[in-house]
């Protein structure tokens, strides 16, 4: 368990890749977890689920549920974990209660599906994480991690990661808060693959793993490792 605490906001925090974080660094660290959702209500509820799973495995997580723009208010980082095409709005949502320093990262890959499997969909401005890079106020950085996790292998407690995650950041200090976010997850390794410039190649591995998983038999939930 780490000693240094941050209140993590997890915006969109209701679905899949947030329901993943919470219960890692809730199991993993003794970071403040404030899950965040357009509706409050949802957001305690998923909050209640996740620090109730925690709870049942002898965890006792500090968890809460917040709309997006309370939970952001609140915490020092802010993980996007909203869908790709809803990265911008969600950003000017919450904008106003970032302070200076705050730290906002962006997990969206954007892909389209078709019969064949999915393929990377960027956005006019490169990655999805430029498009939150670009939206984020004046002196709060944003860095691109998480993009490559399967959040389905998060959310499992008893499965080892064993998994890289790929930091890209513009910014140094934002890139180490969260680096050491990622290495507080037992079994993930951070990485840094550069700056924000170097997001799309990121992004673009998250359909490669997903194809991967629907073809390859007996593999699913793949993560990568380098070596
Ligand atoms: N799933 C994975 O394995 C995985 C892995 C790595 C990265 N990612 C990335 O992480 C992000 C979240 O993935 P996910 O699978 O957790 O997605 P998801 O379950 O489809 O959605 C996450 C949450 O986004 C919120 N949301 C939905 N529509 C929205 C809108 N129009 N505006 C604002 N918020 C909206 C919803 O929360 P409320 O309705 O409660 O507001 C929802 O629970 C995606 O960008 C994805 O590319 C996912």
């Amino acid at each position: 368990v780490t000693t240094q605490t941050t209140t993590v906001a997890l915006l969109g925090g209701t679905g899949d890749l947030g329901e993943g974080l919470a219960l890692r660094w809730g199991r993993d660290t003794d970071h403040e977890l404030l899950v965040g959702s357009r509706d409050p209500d949802r957001a305690a509820a998923a909050a209640d689920g996740y620090a109730a799973a925690l709870a049942d495995r002898g965890h006792d997580a500090s968890l809460a549920g917040l709309d997006n723009a309370a939970a952001a208010a609140r915490a020092s980082v802010a993980v996007l974990a909203v869908p790709p095409y809803h990265v911008g709005d969600t950003v000017a949502a919450v904008a106003d209660g970032l302070d200076a320093g705050d730290v906002l990262v962006s997990p969206a890959a954007g892909m389209t599906r078709d019969g064949d499997g999915f393929h990377a969909h960027r956005p006019g401005a490169g990655s999805v994480t430029r498009v939150a890079a670009d939206a984020a106020p004046d002196g709060v950085p944003v860095v691109g991690a998480f993009h490559n996790l399967p959040a389905g292998r998060l959310a499992d407690l008893d499965a080892d990661l064993g998994i890289d995650t790929l930091l890209v950041a513009d910014d140094d200090d934002a890139r180490e808060t969260v680096r050491a976010l990622a290495a507080g997850i037992e079994g993930l390794r951070p990485l840094a693959a550069g700056p924000i410039a170097n997001a799309p190649e990121i992004e673009g591995l998250t359909p490669l793993l997903i194809n991967v998983a629907a073809n390859a038999d007996g593999l699913h939930d793949l993560g990568v490792r380098f070596r």
